[in-house]
């Protein structure tokens, strides 16, 4: 249900849960010391306990509050890319930041969004914590529509749609003197490298102490089965592929310009979304295009989709 900016900072403050456009996805928002509102987003979600939480925050002052001492770089990475889509995970002051956001550890995660309505909001509330707005393991939303079909017609979403980039911020984690990616996303690990001056490195899966706890867990998933063969098998009648190409007489999903890949992110969860909507059960995804750039991240939430692990 859309609600105005008013009645959403009003929700918030009196300790409720709101759905948030921002320029990556939807985020489920709580205000930072609202442990009941917290509580609940784990549980609306699903989410496991230790899969720790984002602090949106309006200003990068507002990080001395929390935050004890700030890796090389940080400076010329907030300056470059904020307010935008890329989160930094920073050792904190742990007495600053309540527990279960941050899953017991000693570090907290910080993005300032940029987008008119979640900044304005933010200003009104203090700084917010915000997962995704969809259930653990299934795609992010990127429509209101998205995040009432995860959680229901009623449930109140901050009007003020236009997810610009379509899939989540990236995450840089400053492990044993370099910067090291958590998570791939809307910001692509070569622009990184223009102001580190070193590709930084991509965290590997690692079973029992990833340094980005949400890498343990499915992502992005639709019902459907995703195949990612070179090419398509006979039996499979659904394509997720590019609007510039020909697959024969078969239905498409269209994810945008093979040229594009702005646009590809763009329509990214909304088409495996639809999979669902439309209880498709198979279909063959396009795997065919580059491996750099933002197709990086594209590339791995496509693979994180297909895989039901
Ligand atoms: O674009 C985004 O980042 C969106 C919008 C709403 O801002 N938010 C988002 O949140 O994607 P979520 O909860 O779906 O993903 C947050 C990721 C998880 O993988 C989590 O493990 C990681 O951030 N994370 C949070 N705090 C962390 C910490 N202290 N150390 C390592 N990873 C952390
Ligand atoms: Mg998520």
């Amino acid at each position: 249900m859309k609600i105005s900016l008013e009645n959403a900072a009003d929700l918030l403050l009196k300790g409720n849960v709101v759905a948030v456009p921002t320029e990556t996805v939807y985020g489920l928002a709580a205000c930072l010391h609202e442990l009941k509102a917290i509580e609940k987003i784990f549980l609306l979600k699903n989410r496991p306990p230790n899969n720790p939480l984002i602090i949106h925050l309006s200003n990068l002052s507002d990080l001395k509050s929390y935050v004890k001492d700030l890796p090389p770089f940080f400076n010329a990475l907030a300056k470059k890319f904020w307010p935008g889509p890329l989160t930094f995970v920073l050792p904190i002051d742990e007495t600053s930041i309540p527990k279960l956001v941050r899953a017991g550890l000693t570090t907290a995660a910080f993005r300032i969004p940029n987008h008119v309505v979640a900044q304005n909001l933010i200003h009104k509330t203090g700084p917010l914590v915000m997962p995704s707005a969809n259930l653990s393991g299934k795609p992010s939303s990127t429509l209101r529509q998205h995040v009432e079909n995860d959680f229901g017609e009623s449930f109140p979403v901050l009007e003020g749609e236009i997810c610009q980039y379509g899939i989540e911020s990236t995450i840089l984690i400053y492990h044993k003197n370099r910067w090291e990616i958590g998570r791939q996303g809307a910001i692509s690990s070569e622009q990184i490298e223009e102001v580190l001056g070193y590709p930084p490195k991509i965290s590997e899966k690692k079973e029992n102490s990833p340094l980005c706890p949400g890498q343990l867990y499915r992502h992005y998933s639709p019902n459907a089965k995703l195949h990612m063969d070179a090419s398509i098998p006979d039996s499979v009648e659904v394509v997720l592929g590019f609007s510039d190409r020909a697959y024969g007489n078969r239905r498409i999903f269209i994810l945008g310009d093979s040229r594009n890949p702005s646009e590809v992110a763009h329509e990214l969860y909304k088409n495996l979304r639809k999979l669902d909507e439309e209880n498709i059960s198979e279909a063959w995804v396009d795997m065919n295009f580059p491996k750099e750039d933002l197709w990086k991240s594209i590339r791995e939430r496509l693979e994180k989709a297909a895989s039901k692990l």
